[in-house]
Formats: C-alpha cells, sequence, structure tokens
C-alpha cells in the first residue's frame, strides 16, 4: 500500500494514510456464473487520501470514530477488515480506529476499500501477526474486489473480478501528470452500475493491453484506449454525470472519463498551471473538484512486502 506510516507511543499507536485510486482503463469481459463481472483494468493511487490511526486496546474491544459519523456502522470496511484479522488469526487484543475521511465515499475512488487495506497492513503490524502475503490478499479479497490492489498501491493491472493484482513499474506518463478529478453531488451503487450493463458494454480487453504495452514502453496511451466499460450506463442513467462531464469539456478538459463505477470523472494534463486554471473555473462553478497528482509507495510506505511473513 502506497502509504506513509508513523509509529506512535513505543508502538501501540500508528498512523497511516489510505489513497485513493482512479481507474486509467476498464475493460468489463462479460458476466461470471457467479455473479461478478471479469475485468481488465489499470488503477493508479492518487494523492487524495484518508489517514487512519490505530490505537491498540487491551480489552478487545474493535472500536471506529469517523470524521463523517454516517461511515461510523458495521459496514464500515476499515472495522470489517480488523474484525476479519482477529477472526482469522485468533487475536486478543482490540484497536481504536480514528478514520479521517477525505475521500469522496461511494465515488469510485475507493476510498473504503482503501481504508480497508490500510487497516489490514497496519493491524498486522501492531498486533505483529505472522501472516504470508497470499493469506492477506485472500483476506483482502474477501472485503472486496478492489481491496488487494491497495495492498500493493502504484500502478497495477488488475485482472479477475479486480482482486488479481500484478504490479506495474512506476511510468505514469508526463503528459497525465496533474489530474482533475470532479465528484457529481451523487453516490452510485457499484453493484447497480453492474447490474445494468448489457453485452453492448462488453470488450474484449484490448484497451487495458494496448495501455499496459504503452506505459511499459513509457508512451502514453492513445486517448481513445482510455476506456471505462461501465461509463455509458452512468451517464444514461445519472444526469449529474452526464453535466459533469459536459462542464469539464466545456472548461478545457482534453477528456473525460469515469473512474470505476463512478460518479467521480477525471481528466488529465501535464502543465500544472493550466490544471489549476481548470479546476478553478469548475470549482466557482460549484463543483467538488480535486487536483492531484498519481502516488506510487515509497521506501517510507507500509507495504505488503514490508508487512508479510515472506
Ligand atoms: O467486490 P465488491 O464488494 O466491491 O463489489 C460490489 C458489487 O459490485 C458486487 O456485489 C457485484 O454486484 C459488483 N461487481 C461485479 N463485478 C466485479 C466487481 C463488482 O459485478 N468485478
Amino acid at each position: 500500500m502506497a502509504m506513509q506510516w508513523q509509529w506512535l507511543q513505543l508502538g501501540r499507536s500508528c498512523t497511516v494514510r489510505a489513497y485513493a485510486k482512479i481507474n486509467l482503463t476498464l475493460d468489463v469481459l462479460g458476466r461470471r456464473a457467479d455473479g461478478y463481472h471479469a475485468l481488465a483494468t489499470v488503477m493508479q493511487t492518487v494523492d487524495l487520501y484518508d489517514t487512519l490511526s490505530l490505537t491498540l486496546r487491551e480489552d478487545g474491544q474493535v472500536r471506529l470514530a469517523c470524521t463523517q459519523p454516517e461511515l461510523r456502522t458495521e459496514d464500515n470496511l476499515a472495522l470489517r477488515a480488523a474484525r476479519l484479522l482477529r477472526e482469522h488469526t485468533g487475536e486478543q487484543r482490540g484497536v481504536l480506529i480514528e478514520l479521517q475521511k477525505r475521500i469522496p465515499s461511494a465515488a469510485g475512488l475507493g476510498g473504503g476499500s482503501s481504508d480497508a487495506a490500510a487497516a489490514l497492513l497496519a493491524l498486522t503490524r501492531l498486533w505483529q501477526l505472522q501472516l504470508t502475503s497470499e493469506e492477506l490478499m485472500k483476506l483482502a479479497a474477501s472485503l472486496g474486489s478492489d481491496v488487494p490492489f491497495f495492498l500493493y498501491g502504484g500502478l497495477a493491472l488488475c485482472e479477475g473480478r479486480g482482486e488479481l493484482v500484478t504490479p506495474l513499474p512506476p511510468c505514469w506518463p508526463a503528459e497525465l501528470r496533474w489530474l482533475v478529478l470532479l465528484k457529481p453531488a451523487i453516490s452510485v451503487a457499484t453493484a447497480g452500475v453492474f447490474g445494468a450493463l448489457t453485452a453492448r458494454d462488453y470488450s474484449d480487453g484490448s484497451h487495458t493491453q494496448a495501455v499496459c504495452a504503452a506505459l511499459q514502453a513509457q508512451r502514453m496511451p492513445d486517448l481513445s484506449h482510455l476506456h471505462n466499460g461501465l461509463e455509458r450506463g452512468v451517464l444514461e442513467r445519472y444526469a449529474e454525470v452526464a453535466a459533469g462531464r459536459a462542464a469539464l469539456l466545456e472548461a478545457g478538459a482534453p477528456f473525460v472519463r469515469l473512474s470505476g463505477s463512478g460518479p467521480t470523472l477525471f481528466t488529465a494534463l501535464a502543465n500544472l498551471e493550466e490544471a489549476h486554471r481548470l479546476w478553478l473555473r469548475l470549482h466557482k462553478q460549484g463543483y467538488e473538484v480535486y487536483l492531484t497528482q498519481a502516488v506510487s509507495p515509497s521506501s517510507a510506505s507500509l507495504t505488503l512486502a514490508a508487512v508479510a511473513a515472506r
């Protein structure tokens, strides 16, 4: 996971960042027998993050405090990650998770999934658990299709239902350096977006293949390959997303794509000042907009490799 971490109070507490992601491209290959959809997608973590502070509790309780009280439910993925890890390992100690939300929820940015991955990694450290990467990946996949990606962070090809992660070298194109994200003022349920897909939304994976090939050759992918098979349905069903797309194009965005199942849209520019002008124009129109950039794990990051037993 691309996250900074920090020990406080002699190993009884730690603070980690959980970064958001965008899908640079997303092919929906088809519907699987288990009801999920087979995907091929390229994801990248971006410098927009939630902060999780975890403090050991000797009384065995797992508790969550959150800057957004409506997220303080038993469904919260960070809380579910902590409970799952205790069940899996028989760990007796508890934890207080203090979650400072910045990533918009149900937005296609993977915020909940990233929180879950951050909790898994930080608790493996805090509770000093001996877990292999395979075990952590399996636990992550049981929490959600996007959670395994966040155990790595950075740039990765994700396949299967999203849980089969192949990390790619950090080779984000300079043309896409500054990302402008626009979050329309609605929430979108992922299951509903997938449920509304039809065969015409399916593709054969060639967009993802072309994007991976371009990135590996350190080339900017052709814009025609920045594709999202979920986009047509979301634009048709949600007028707010279509309006956000039109506003981005009107403000000068060179292209606009949906991230994941949305509703967040993104565009990218090479030049910071141009990106900031675009951001400001949309901000003045009242849109929730973020100016950010790709972020990759550093030596200060708490990653799967740093945490797993082997
Ligand atoms: O895996 P996750 O719980 O995040 O998925 C939420 C819902 O999105 C699933 O219940 C499923 O309806 C849909 N989904 C899908 N195919 C995927 C990922 C998610 O149909 N690859």
